[in-house]
């Protein structure tokens, strides 16, 4: 399977920034045959990122996505709205999202099971906060927010599995550069594994996402466990994504 390096850049880069930075990322992505690169733009960048990438290996996708086609859903894009622009996933349940927004498991289940029930890939994250992690819960949380997401999957034709990856982001490594052990990593992509297995879905991609940096990928990405990873702050830097993506050949 090819390894995924997706650029989540988060609230950065208004729309022309966004295309003169996206059109140096396509330059190596290009060549890169056996891995796949994905960025995720802010959504008011994604129209003029869309015109760089178009004729590029690179998939633009979005950092959210409601899970109805349309409706009275304030500050909301639906599916329809995001692929017309060129987009064919979204990031859903970021830890940002959870934990600065307050999205509950249930309503990031919510939205992973609309986008896939509309044939849209989606990136499912999960991960467990620090004080979780230091009461030795972390399985059971990640365990918890796939189950809330399975709760629902029961309405999805069989083969949505094809367009789902998941995470694992510990929220006590994102965007502060302390990357997990490869040991927590593989602890981790083992216990979602399982969680997924069960479910019918064993097959679907695993990311490791936080602290992510060209120095600590290398080690990262060469694990059979991890299928890629979901990288802020490096992927931003054009010259450090575009070294990701080389490490994950
Ligand atoms: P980071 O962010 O690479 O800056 O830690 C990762 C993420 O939020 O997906």
């Amino acid at each position: 399977m090819k390894k995924i390096v997706v650029g989540n850049w988060k609230m950065n880069l208004a729309a022309s920034a966004a295309a003169k930075f996206a059109s140096e990322i396509v330059l190596t992505a290009s060549t890169a045959n056996n891995v796949e690169a994905w960025i995720a733009p802010p959504f008011t960048s994604l129209a003029s990122v869309a015109s760089v990438v178009k004729t590029s290996p690179v998939r633009l996708g979005a950092q959210n996505v409601h899970w109805d086609k349309n409706g009275a859903f304030t500050g909301e894009v639906s599916v329809e709205m995001l692929r017309e622009l060129g987009c064919s996933f979204a990031i859903i349940g970021h830890s940002e999202r959870r934990h600065v927004f307050g999205e509950s498991n249930e309503l990031v289940a919510k939205r992973a099971v609309g986008a896939l029930s509309q044939d849209f890939k989606v990136i499912f994250c999960v991960g467990e906060t620090l004080s979780q992690r230091e009461a030795s819960q972390t399985s059971k949380v990640l365990k918890e927010q796939l189950d809330a997401f399975f709760a629902l999957a029961n309405s999805l034709p069989a083969n949505y599995q094809l367009n789902l990856v998941v995470a694992y982001e510990p929220v006590w490594a994102i965007g502060t550069g302390k990357v997990a052990s490869l040991a927590e990593i593989e602890q981790a992509h083992h216990s979602i594994q399982e969680c997924l297995a069960k479910n019918g879905a064993g097959a679907c991609p695993i990311l490791y996402g936080g602290s992510v940096t060209p120095e600590n990928f290398g080690a990262i990405v060469a694990s059979p466990l991890v299928s890629g990873g979901l990288v802020g702050g490096a992927s931003l830097v054009a010259s450090k994504f575009m070294a990701l993506v080389e490490l994950a050949k």
